[in-house]
């Protein structure tokens, strides 16, 4: 079974070697980025590739409360964090799931009885208390009371990056967990940055749905003009506000299925609660709130309880982002705390993001590894798919195809931006299944040889990431599919298509006898 909790975590990364505790001074302004961002490139192209997980125990301010940083930060410590010895046994675990056939006899339905005791652990079950309750703050606290970084020298202030954002579907009573980074304002208030696009900011919306339901006609198009400001829209003339608050809650410090959980992309109906359930292969324990109607993972460090008014935007950003830019200000719905309740000796678990690579990167590869074989549900032709690190995920995707009919390397792309966030790709490059697609020279190689560009490239216009600074709008803009596949003459291609120069067998087997010999090496 995976870790309980964080510190559980802590231990195990000491007992395998990948923590470093940090007794120095350091500032949480600025410096702790600075040495984590320097470990984060370390050992490139080596097994230690991302540094070790830090711990900051003694942060200038904030004695007593040790900062943990870049617990994700390597390909092993992604696989530690989810107890596997490769990532693929997740995605094999999923596939088992999804190629369930119909029992067929008795023994069949008794071959079924394991999956079906697994499938009883995803499921949260909520306890009367649990460790996030030990100190209960209802009044005199401060977001500020914990020593959240100011990450680069241009952000607007100092970022919540690692939070757990607890949602509950105002329609379904569904619940979301997201993780949006939030920017303190003050010791109460923090911007809420979930993008468009996201789970978080759909509840918003439904919120304003409903409020808007009961408001009276000339308040109705205000709520309209919120709606399509929350969505990225233009402003409309300013109007009386619909009135309403959305409940929220945060946990930060978890155990690392269940934060990892925070930024799988999954559909809005499947909560992340029970994808942490699967992955831990045992249920989230959560408890029930002090001020919201929200439950929480009773192992959190540190829960913020709270609210978020449905006529409030305020200004979030800039913040050096995972692109290697900064994201541009925009208007984010604030997040009003009501009470916090904390572990004794609460651990602050965050990250940075900027160049890559950094700690996101190796989350970003597990979602890549563990959602392909969901991909391949709605793309059965899918071979292999890479995200590479540099592309910063939604700027370039590389797939490699099953090539059965004309014209089924554009219907890929189109399949890909339509599923949920792979929407946001900039640029989609389609292969054949023969091509290695994790090999980016090899990419180079057959990609640009194989395309004639005014005919292999498709543009496309629609959503892309809020963190696009090139869109000609924000959140909108246009997309690009590199259909690098073999031509056939369906596709109206009828010169002939050259073979791949490749050594025969027998030669090599004669150099690989001889090879010493020739003394080379
Ligand atoms: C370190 C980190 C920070 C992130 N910050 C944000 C953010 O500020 N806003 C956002 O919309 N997505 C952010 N994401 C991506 C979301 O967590 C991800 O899209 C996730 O699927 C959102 O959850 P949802 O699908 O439940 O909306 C971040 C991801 C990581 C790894």
């Amino acid at each position: 079974m995976a870790h309980e909790d964080l510190r559980e975590w802590i231990s195990a990364l000491e007992r395998a070697g990948e923590l470093k505790r940090i007794k120095t001074e350091v500032d949480p302004i600025l410096e702790i980025t600075e040495i984590t961002d320097r470990v984060s490139k370390s050992a490139m192209g080596t097994a230690r590739s991302g540094g070790p997980a830090l711990l900051f125990e003694n942060v200038k301010g904030y004695a007593g409360i040790p900062v943990l940083i870049n617990q994700f930060g390597s390909e092993r410590r992604m696989r530690l964090a989810l107890d596997v010895e490769s990532l693929d046994e997740i995605a094999a675990r999923i596939h088992q799931f999804i190629d369930v056939k119909s029992p067929q006899g008795l023994l069949d339905k008794v071959k079924m009885l394991p999956m079906l005791a697994e499938m009883g652990k995803f499921f949260p079950k909520t306890v009367s208390t649990g460790p996030c309750k030990e100190l209960i703050k209802k009044n005199g606290f401060s977001l500020l009371d914990f020593p959240v970084l100011q990450c680069w020298p241009k952000d607007a202030g100092r970022f919540i990056t690692l939070p757990c954002v607890i949602t509950r579907d105002p329609k379904t009573g569904k619940r979301n967990t997201g993780m949006y980074r939030m920017q303190v304002y003050d010791s109460t208030t923090a911007g809420m940055h979930w993008q468009r696009q996201k789970i978080g900011a759909e509840h918003y919306r439904e919120a304003l749905r409903a409020a808007q339901a009961v408001t009276a006609d000339d308040k109705r198009s205000a709520a309209v003009d919120i709606m399509a400001r929350t969505g990225g829209g233009s402003v409309l003339a300013e109007r009386p506000r619909p009135s309403g608050k959305m409940e929220a809650a945060v946990a930060i410090g978890t155990d690392p299925p269940l934060t990892f959980s925070a930024i799988i992309p999954a559909p809005p109906d499947i909560e992340e609660f029970m994808i942490a359930g699967f992955l831990r292969q045992s249920p989230v324990e959560l408890v029930k709130c002090e001020t919201v109607d929200l439950e929480v993972p009773a192992n959190a460090e540190i829960v913020l309880e709270g609210y978020l008014e449905l006529d409030e935007l305020r200004t979030e950003g800039p913040f050096g982002d995972h692109t290697g830019f900064y994201s541009l200000a925009d208007e984010y719905p604030v997040f009003h705390v009501t009470c916090i309740t904390h572990r004794k000796n609460p651990i602050y678990a965050t990250t940075i993001v900027g160049k890559p690579p950094m700690e996101d990167a190796w989350m970003g590869k597990a979602v890549e590894r563990i959602f392909l074989p969901l991909m391949r549900v709605t793309i059965p032709e899918l071979v292999d798919v890479n995200l590479p690190v540099d592309g910063v995920f939604h700027n370039l995707m590389i797939v490699s195809i099953r090539k059965s009919y004309p014209g089924q390397a554009r219907k890929v792309m189109n399949a890909i931006w339509s599923l949920g966030q792979a929407m946001f790709t900039k640029v989609i490059m389609v292969v054949d299944e023969d091509v290695n697609v994790q090999d980016l020279r090899e990419i180079t190689l057959k990609v640009l040889n194989h395309i004639d560009p005014e005919r292999d490239i498709q543009f496309m216009l629609g959503p892309v990431d809020s963190l696009d600074h090139a869109s000609r709008l924000p959140n909108f803009g246009s997309k690009m599919g590199i259909d690098a596949t073999r031509k056939w003459s369906t596709e109206g291609f009828n010169r002939p298509w050259p073979d791949e120069i490749l050594m025969d067998a027998k030669t090599k087997a004669l150099v690989d006898k001889k090879w010493k010999e020739l003394g080379i090496e």
